[in-house]
């Protein structure tokens, strides 16, 4: 393979972790990333480009000669960036809109699961003007909790689990009214809840063949022991020790590989990477959701370890070409990331606070910045979610003590995190 020139689009943690990790490819020429963000900075070339317009995108495209577009996020890939630029020739790591419903819509997703036997918790759908049937439904079943979904996406603000009658009437005012979810809530996907610990696990696919990355555990909630409001994710760590070799071997056979085969046999055959959020029950793995992209925070503790060429991983499976690339190698340290959160996030919170300590990290640290902006020289914060520091260790304590030994590091005003990412999965080892 040759050297080549790659556009990456999105601004996150995730899509710096994704820079750096591409940095380091031997098949990189030059890197430009769209908009990126101060910390992408030292992997390639940030620009200033609206993604949303395919066409301004297809011009840049053919303006700098870049040979892939790589997309970080979900909302070009489910909104068919793939379809329109490699209509034109130009290649596109990620699945095309048909294939990204699987996260796009979720009662797409538990139908094509009904269809090819994938496990799943139990659902109905029900359409917005239908909203009194779907109450009705769950009076009669009577089991609670019960999860409430939007079936379109909804930034992680559209899944509500409810503990009685009275909070199920309360959400489903909610889904119908807030202007944020009425478009999302269209339909509504009503299922059984699940018990049980998650963890996800991340592939790479060209449609026909498919290569496991890695696993890692998320934490969602804004507070300590899971706790408080839903957020983009504080923190994780990789590997969850809760995915043992055999529930490995359960996973692939009864859910990657019957998913792979089920989306080329429905006509939109999957490529890229794909993100299988999973509940651990006592029936065994089900799937909670399927994701069309790298999670967020998860992408910066599973591409540290990944010893393989991630451009070329990349390359091969945009050319339906992964079952040429040889197994995949995963450095056996664990890896621990923790988000350094602006005050208020998930609410409202300040912009513009100066940053410092992010460049005394040691070398048992990486730093991925997210919400971070370059102002008058300075740095300072920009989002909701601003760095990541990612710690590293032989064991996954060491991980977690050298992220949280560099957390310490890094100041700003009303920063928080989370000082008890890991400590599941510690549990799980004890
Ligand atoms: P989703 O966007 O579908 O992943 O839902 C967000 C979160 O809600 C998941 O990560 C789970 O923690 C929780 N959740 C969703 N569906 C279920 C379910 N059927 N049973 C239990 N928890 C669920
Ligand atoms: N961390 C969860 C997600 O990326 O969807």
């Amino acid at each position: 393979m040759e050297k080549i020139n790659v556009l990456l689009i999105g601004s996150g943690g995730r899509e710096s972790a994704i820079a750096w990790k591409l940095s380091r490819s031997e098949l990189l020429d030059t890197l430009y990333i769209a908009p990126g963000n101060p910390g992408t900075e030292p992997y390639g070339t940030n620009i200033s480009l609206d993604t949303d317009d395919f066409v301004t995108v297809e011009k840049k495209v053919k303006e700098l000669g870049i040979e892939l577009v790589i997309v970080g996020p979900e909302q070009p890939l489910v909104d068919g960036i793939e379809d329109t630029l490699s209509e034109k020739g130009i290649p596109v790591f990620g699945p095309s809109a048909a294939a990204a419903q699987l996260e796009g819509s979720k009662s797409f997703a538990k139908e094509f699961m009904k269809q090819y036997g994938i496990p799943t918790a139990d659902y109905q759908t029900f359409e917005i003007d239908q909203f009194d049937k779907a109450s009705e439904y769950i009076k009669q079943k009577n089991r609670y909790p019960v999860v409430l979904k939007a079936d379109g996406l909804a930034g992680g603000k559209g899944v509500f689990i409810c503990e009685n009658q009275q909070e199920v009437e309360k959400r489903l005012s909610q889904l119908s009214e807030d202007e944020n979810l009425k478009s999302a809530a269209a339909t509504l996907v009503v299922e059984e809840f699940m018990e049980g610990e998650e963890a996800s696990v991340f592939v790479i696919s060209d449609g026909e063949s498919f290569r496991v990355i890695h696993n890692a555990q998320d934490h969602k909630r804004i507070g300590e022991g899971d706790t408080g409001l839903n957020t983009g994710g504080m923190g994780a760590y990789a590997p969850a020790p809760l995915v043992t070799d055999s529930l490995k071997q359960r996973i692939d056979d009864e859910i990657t590989r019957p998913t792979i085969e089920g989306m080329k046999a429905s006509g939109h055959p999957y490529k890229g990477i794909l993100y299988i959020g999973l509940m651990m029950t006592e029936d065994g793995p089900k799937v909670v959701e399927y994701n069309c992209r790298f999670g967020d925070p998860e992408c910066q503790v599973i591409l540290p370890p990944l010893k393989n060429d991630l451009l070329k991983l990349m390359i091969s499976a945009t050319r339906g070409e992964i079952d040429t690339e040889p197994e995949l190698v995963i450095h056996s340290d664990y890896f621990c990331t923790v988000v350094l959160a602006s005050g208020g996030y998930p609410g409202p919170y300040k912009k513009g606070l100066e940053i410092s300590g992010a460049d005394q990290m040691d070398d048992r640290a990486l730093l991925f910045h997210a919400g971070t902006a370059n102002k008058d020289g300075k740095l300072v914060t920009n989002g909701g979610r601003v760095l990541n520091v990612v710690g590293r260790g032989k064991t996954l304590k060491q991980a977690i003590d050298h992220a949280y030994t560099n957390v310490e590091k890094v100041t700003f005003k009303d920063c928080y995190y989370r000082r008890d990412i890991g400590k599941k999965g510690l549990k799980k080892l004890a």
